[in-house]
């Protein structure tokens, strides 16, 4: 069905019809998880184009334009060289391809750590810049003060804890956190902090189950696990890791295609068709007409 338009010549809107499906709201979000209880998990799935955010759409809660575009689309070493100016184009784009999802947009490396001022700066430009509803930052107590800076000034913010890949340096590495007794009653309490701080999730990334659930119990707001636990009160993957664009597969990805193969299979039979001149066919080429 295509979508008409209804011009209000008082006030210049264009109302469309049919009306498109009502976008979801952070509070929205934030109120899935009720005296601790999530009865409808939050999917979350990460987009970096505007096709691939009308795509997702419709089986999605949350669109996050993770700043793992550093890797997946630009293919560089880390998420730390990715810029504002990346982030606010993808997410740009992603909220011009979706209409239901609320979409997130992450905050890069070294944009927001210096002070609660400068993520406030970032946070305003990525916001303005793209119409997504809210930002994402890695770090946890150390973060406390910029999250509430940002939400008391009209930035809904997510966290993330856990295994935060800016801080590569840092840890070392990708493995999961928590494995000490020490490492494990720090992440918990991160969350915490977050969750006290106004966080309205927080993401719990690459950590033994037993930190997933503690934290999750332990926060009001809902948090989202990726290779962290089904006791999340949500999920969040890489497209491209659940699609199988990768050779790689991390242990916490579930592919749920193989769409790698299907583009190199796709291109073999277009490059032999191109060989043998057997593309462009009839079907694709134009002749003078009668
Ligand atoms: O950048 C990203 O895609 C993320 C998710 C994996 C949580 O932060």
């Amino acid at each position: 069905m295509s979508t008409t338009f209804q011009l209000d010549t008082s006030t210049s809107r264009a109302t469309p019809t049919p009306a498109p499906m009502k976008r979801l709201t952070v509070p929205k979000i934030r109120a899935r998880k009720q005296d601790g209880v999530t009865a409808e998990p939050i999917v979350m799935l990460t987009a970096y184009t505007a096709r691939q955010a009308q795509l997702l759409d419709a089986a999605c809660d949350l669109l996050l334009v993770g700043d793992s575009l550093g890797q997946v689309i630009y293919g560089l070493p880390s998420t730390i060289p990715v810029t504002l100016e990346m982030m606010a184009n993808h997410a740009a784009a992603v909220v011009r391809g979706s209409y239901h999802a609320a979409v997130i947009v992450d905050m890069p490396f070294g944009s927001y750590e210096q002070s609660p001022q400068q993520a406030f700066e970032s946070a305003a430009y990525l916001l303005k810049a793209s119409g997504a509803a809210a930002v994402k930052l890695e770090g946890g107590a150390a973060m406390a003060e910029t999250v509430s800076f940002l939400n008391t000034r009209g930035i809904p913010v997510m966290g993330h804890v856990g295994l935060t890949p800016q801080a590569v340096n840092v840890l070392g590495g990708y493995m999961a956190r928590g494995r000490s007794e020490a490492e494990a009653d720090k992440i918990v309490s991160d969350a915490v902090a977050l969750d006290e701080a106004g966080a309205f999730a927080v993401v719990v990334e690459g950590v033994v189950e037993p930190i997933a659930i503690a934290a999750t119990r332990a926060v009001s707001c809902p948090t989202i696990g990726i290779g962290a636990s089904a006791h999340c009160d949500g999920q969040v993957l890489v497209t491209e890791d659940m699609l199988g664009m990768f050779e790689r597969v991390p242990r916490f990805v579930k592919r749920y295609e193989d769409i790698a193969s299907t583009i190199q299979g796709a291109a073999e039979k277009y490059a032999e068709e191109v060989r043998t001149r057997a593309f462009p066919g009839p079907d694709q080429t134009y002749q003078p007409r009668d």
